[in-house]
């Protein structure tokens, strides 16, 4: 199937009150556990790489993009490919040459004015080139390794009347907003404000995105949709997973030495995870 775009499975989710899920790949099993993941639930999905996976990967996005949308066009249900968490313009400036039908700008960590600033450039630059961008306003914690923030001081959480200014001044499609969620959980213990989602969903003609997804439980990310998010992005769950999946195996086999004999039920496991957020996402 050929791919599709964010922008068309966000607009698409939105108009029927419903929510797209995307998750995030770093190694190329990720890409085709979502793949089968999207495949067994019968749902669209997005395939995001973030800044942090290319630095991984030494800096270099070609082959890891190359290998997702090989793996996107393959697959018999629409994928998207978006660059998400981008802070540098080179990379930025990738997303185009490299295929890419939207990215996530991140300017959050900046004062309002230069986020804005640099957030409106980033749009036009993005529009010109028919790229789909998303932003963030508020601070949603646990980025990059950095201690995680308290989702629920004074202050964190994106204000509606600030964030409708915002998406006035910047032109942005979709705002990331700072809702009680916060990024790299383990455990599935966050506590998203249903109120103040609803309040943005009144206030903003733009989708919402729920960033940090992996710990908000099933619950939660279900009353998330039904309060106005449109696109759920989801990482840390498939690590665990991952990682889980490949412990169990070298515990019980120890002697192993060929990466293929635990990186199969590694990618079940993610694939599992996939399908079991879909059918959540999917209400
Ligand atoms: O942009 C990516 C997501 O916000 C993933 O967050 O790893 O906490 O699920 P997570
Ligand atoms: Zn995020």
């Amino acid at each position: 199937m050929p791919l599709v775009s964010t922008g068309e499975l966000v607009t698409r989710a939105r108009s029927q009150g419903r929510a797209v899920a995307a998750f995030n790949v770093i190694t190329l099993e990720h890409a085709e556990a979502i793949a089968a993941g999207a495949e067994r639930a019968g749902e669209p999905a997005v395939l995001q790489i973030s800044e942090n996976a290319v630095r991984f990967h030494g800096g270099e996005l070609t082959a890891l993009a190359a290998a997702t949308g090989a793996v996107a066009r393959a697959s018999s249900v629409p994928l998207a490919l978006h660059l998400d968490h981008v802070v540098s313009r080179d990379l930025l400036h990738a997303a185009y040459t490299e295929g890419f039908s939207s990215v996530m700008f991140d300017a959050s960590k900046l004062p309002y004015g230069d986020n804005v600033k640099a957030t409106a450039e980033a749009v036009r630059w993005g529009h010109g080139r028919g790229i789909w961008v998303e932003a963030e306003l508020g601070r949603i914690g646990g980025k990059d390794g950095e201690p995680p923030l308290d989702a629920h001081a004074p202050g964190v959480r994106t204000d509606p009347a600030e964030a409708a200014a915002y998406v006035a001044d910047t032109g942005v499609d979709a705002l990331a907003v700072a809702v009680g969620s916060t990024h790299a959980m383990t455990e599935r213990t966050a506590s998203v404000d249903h109120a103040l989602i609803a309040g943005l969903r009144a206030a903003l003609p733009v989708p919402l995105v729920l960033h940090g997804s992996s710990g908000v439980p099933d619950d939660g990310l279900r009353a998330a949709v039904a309060a106005g998010m449109t696109k759920i992005n989801i990482g840390t769950a498939l690590n665990t997973a991952y990682t889980g999946a490949v412990r169990a195996f070298l515990e019980a086999h120890p002697a192993t030495v060929d990466p293929r004999a635990y990186l199969v039920p590694a990618r079940e496991a993610m694939a599992g995870t996939v399908a079991h957020f879909l059918a959540v996402v999917r209400g």
